[in-house]
């Protein structure tokens, strides 16, 4: 399975989200292979920041021909995934162009859920090309005692893009992973953790997969 994570919207999720889905897959005993297409190598710089081999492999590949070339690189490896640039580019094209399945992170505010339209818009050109790509929408960073991801999943209902029921919260633990470790290790047995072993459950569901 290839796995894209897109969002026009910067600050979305769709790194951290990259790097958590990766290593919940490879806690399934999978080789997954995590590709930045993104300039700004936030994937790769967390990579290097940490002070142990990561679980799953990580490479920086921002070129553009990424939907032709990367089948022939995964014969080694069980899964990709794909962290992308927040702009409609070459780059955000070729990597949903490479995908089974585009994730889209959204945020619980009005303002991301405009901005999907316009990730939505780039999904659907695939499509044009790629009929059989399937996409959802992940809530991200949801506040705790609030409603507000509840309007935010009725108002994603308008896109003809279905929204995940497992929904990954605010949380400080995420924030603190972005400097070289997943929640996976630091805490695996807390709630981020298992927000995150939820959603790659969920993700399984719904690619009609009963194994990563
Ligand atoms: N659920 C969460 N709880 C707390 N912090 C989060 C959560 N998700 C993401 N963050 C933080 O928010 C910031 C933006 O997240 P991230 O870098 O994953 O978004 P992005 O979509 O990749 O951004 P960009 O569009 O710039 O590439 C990061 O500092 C990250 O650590
Ligand atoms: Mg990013």
């Amino acid at each position: 399975m290839i796995i894209t994570l897109a969002s026009l919207k910067g600050g979305s999720g769709k790194t951290s989200l990259a790097v958590h889905l990766s290593h919940a897959i490879s806690l399934e005993k999978k080789k997954v292979l995590l590709v930045d297409a993104d300039p700004q190598a936030s994937a790769q710089n967390w990579a290097a920041a940490r002070e142990t081999k990561p679980p799953f492999t990580v490479v920086g590949m921002a070129r553009n021909t990424l939907h032709r070339d990367l089948p022939d690189l995964l014969d080694n490896f069980d899964h990709a995934v794909i962290d992308t640039p927040p702009r409609v580019s070459a780059l955000a094209r070729t990597s949903i162009l490479a995908a089974d399945l585009v994730i889209i992170p959204v945020q619980p505010s009005s303002y991301d859920v405009w901005a999907a339209a316009e990730t939505v818009a780039l999904l659907d050109e695939a499509k044009g090309f790629k009929p059989e790509l399937k996409a959802v929408f992940v809530v991200n960073r949801v506040l705790t005692r609030t409603l507000i991801s509840k309007d935010v999943v009725e108002a994603l209902a308008e896109y003809d893009v279905p929204t995940l029921s497992n929904k990954i919260t605010q949380r400080v633990a995420f924030a603190e992973a972005s400097s070289g470790y997943t929640v996976l290790e630091s805490e695996p047995k807390k709630s981020a953790a298992k927000e995150i072993k939820a959603l790659s459950k969920e993700i399984l569901k719904f690619l009609e997969l009963k194994r990563w």
